[in-house]
């Protein structure tokens, strides 16, 4: 006869809060608090109870539709896709987790999850999370941070150990959750660094260690030129409508605009550069993460004191709709977190 319950067993018909929305738009209004079954894991994911998610603009406009009809793929969607928290139970193939191990992982962007107590992620995309690094701090990394890095390191070729040839490098929308990840990456490699902000958060972006920081609402800042003449090799572009134009004169002879928002626009401006043969290039930047390699060096770099996940708010789950409507705002300084 058996005695012990399995944790799937356990866990099986039990009820979780979660909040979810029914249909495109609605925005903060849209988000309802209710109690679902706690998914079980497939082979090659981990159950996980969550501590803590943070939000991205993505999520915000998938609510709204943008990626429609592919994204969400049903309704209700539980939405957010960063998230940390504690493994409770694996599936049959997971080798690298056990109960109790404490995580930061990367939902599927198709399937969110993340705004629940419980959810499954894939092995693949889930990361251990030493307890030098708070939930907090690991929620804030997974979109924001691994976008920072593909830009600078993936596309840009800095090194972040430092090892490459210096770059200037200019980061717009310093002060917001990719920004203020990249001006930390960026100074990791050895790179001269110019954020763009709002004059309020011109001392958060010095304190992560930028060389020069614009405020975007001045004429100077608006043009984008370096206070002390730089010229950008790279430009990691975190906020929205700056123009070829704009970026054009303040570039090196070889200067990459990375766009992590490319519209048509900015599209057409890539075809452009590419069909001249032309130097100066905007390249457009969509992040698909595939394994965990980079997220695990993040964490690393966390727990090492070499990067720091700053916190705009933290609100419970209780209060998600404050949290959503604070990222819908578009003036958040750091990462929005909430916590389950
Ligand atoms: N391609 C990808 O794979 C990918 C991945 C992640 C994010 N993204 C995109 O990247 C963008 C940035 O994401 P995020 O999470 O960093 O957003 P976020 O945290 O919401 O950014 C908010 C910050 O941007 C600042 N800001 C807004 N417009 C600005 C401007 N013109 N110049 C300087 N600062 C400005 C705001 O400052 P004020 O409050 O002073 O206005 C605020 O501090 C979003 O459009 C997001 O969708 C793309």
């Amino acid at each position: 006869m058996k005695l012990v319950k399995t944790i799937a067993e356990d866990m099986a018909g039990k009820l979780m809060r979660a909040v979810q929305y029914d249909s495109y738009g609605g925005g903060p209004a849209g988000l309802k608090l209710i109690e679902v079954p706690v998914p079980t894991p497939n082979e090659d994911e981990v159950l996980l109870r969550l501590e803590a998610t943070s939000l991205n603009p993505l999520d915000l406009r998938i609510q709204k539709g943008v990626a429609r009809p592919f994204v969400p793929r049903k309704f209700p969607v539980i939405p957010c896709t960063d998230v940390a928290g504690e493994v409770v139970d694996v599936g049959s193939s997971v080798v690298k987790f056990k109960a109790g191990d404490k995580v930061v992982a990367l939902l599927n962007p198709l399937i969110g999850g993340g705004l629940a107590e419980y959810v499954v992620a894939k092995e693949s995309l889930t990361v251990p999370r030493p307890e030098e690094v708070s939930a907090a701090e690991g929620a804030g990394l997974p979109i924001a941070a691994l976008t920072a890095h593909k830009a600078l390191v993936d596309v840009a070729g800095i090194k972040l150990d430092g090892s490459g040839p210096r770059m200037n490098v200019l980061v717009t929308a310093a002060s917001g959750g990719v920004g203020h990840y990249a001006v930390q990456l960026a100074k990791l490699g050895n790179a001269h660094v110019t954020g763009t902000c709002g004059a309020r958060n011109v001392e958060f972006v010095k304190n992560l260690g930028a060389d020069e920081v614009l405020d975007y609402k001045t004429p100077e800042g608006a043009k984008l030129k370096s206070p002390s003449g730089q010229k950008y090799d790279v430009v990691v572009h975190c906020a929205r409508d700056i123009s070829w134009s704009t970026f054009e004169p303040n570039l090196s002879d070889t200067g990459k605009v990375i766009d992590l928002t490319p519209g048509p626009s900015s599209m057409c401006t890539y075809v452009l550069k590419k069909l001249t043969f032309s130097k100066k290039q905007l390249l457009p930047l969509v992040l698909i993460p595939k394994e965990d390699k980079e997220l695990n060096l993040l964490v690393r770099l966390v727990k090492e004191g070499k990067l720091k996940t700053c916190f705009d708010s933290k609100h419970p789950l209780s209060k998600v709709q404050d949290a959503w409507a604070k990222s819908l705002d578009g003036h958040a300084t750091g990462k929005i977190i909430v916590e389950i």
